[in-house]
């Protein structure tokens, strides 16, 4: 794995954990008059892309926002597209990712997922279980409140049960009992596309997250777009709250 890689004046401070919100596919695909579906096709392409510069760069975790608990209100056409494209790439990739050592992790609801994409999903995050290179976190069936509120559930469980008094909640506990327990919070937060917002992605791990937004659409992110990204990262100072800027390592899950 590479260690610092170099931007054109200094080396890059290269984030542990880097998350991406993948939009415009639909925009990218209108202003080629084609069909929304062409779009996420082309932005599976982009996703290999984007696994192989995180690999190059040397960052540890990639999330991407794959389908957000709210996708399911597109229209059934495009919801069976994402689908089917999601199923795809397990399909063809997985063999590809697990020579790769890449680890596949999966964070969203799984209640009520078809019995295909589930098995597919459990299939992947088991037979990379034991990789050790990067892990590739996706966000499917993926809302930030769900995901706390599934939390709380378990925590409140545990309450009722007498194994934990109210008092004794902490940040931490919420963290262990949430999708991402032992992934740290990501340093970086990437959104293409122009807009400027976090769509119910992440929003405890992200309380400390620098963001990015950059105008190109989706299919366009490749490995420029990428560094540039980690290069406008390493010129931001990250402070904690404190007052002096803190080593990237220290942030995550602290
Ligand atoms: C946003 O573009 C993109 C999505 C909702 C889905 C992202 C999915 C993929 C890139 C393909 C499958 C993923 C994997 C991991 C294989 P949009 O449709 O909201 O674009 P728009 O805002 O221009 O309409």
């Amino acid at each position: 794995m590479s260690g610092p890689i170099m931007g054109e004046d200094a080396p890059i401070k290269t984030p542990r954990h880097v998350a991406i919100i993948m939009d415009g596919n639909g925009r990218w695909a209108a202003a080629r008059g084609m069909p929304r579906g062409f779009g996420h096709r082309k932005g599976v392409e982009a996703v290999r892309d984007a696994v192989k510069s995180a690999r190059a760069f040397g960052v540890e975790y990639l999330t991407l926002y794959a389908f957000s608990s709210e996708n399911w209100r597109r229209p059934q056409e495009e919801v069976s597209d994402l689908m089917g494209l999601l199923k795809l790439f397990i399909r063809k990739d997985l063999a590809e990712l697990h020579s790769a050592d890449v680890r596949i992790r999966i964070i969203g609801a799984r209640e009520g997922l078809k019995n295909d994409i589930l098995g597919l999903l459990e299939e992947a995050e088991e037979t990379t279980r034991n990789n050790g290179g990067l892990v590739l976190v996706i966000a499917f069936n993926y809302g930030a409140r769900d995901e706390i509120v599934r939390g709380m559930q378990k925590i409140a469980r545990r309450v009722a049960k007498g194994e934990i008094a109210p008092e004794a909640i902490t940040e931490a506990i919420l963290s262990e009992n949430i999708d991402t327990c032992d992934i740290p919070d990501p340093e970086l937060i990437i959104r293409t596309s122009g807009e400027s917002r976090l769509s119910n992605f992440l929003l405890w791990q992200a309380a400390y997250s620098e963001f990015v937004f950059i105008d190109d659409l989706w299919p366009d992110f490749d490995r420029n777009l990428f560094q540039a990204a980690l290069e406008e990262y390493s010129r931001r100072e990250r402070r904690f709250g404190g007052v002096e800027s803190v080593d990237i390592a220290v942030g995550s899950n602290s």
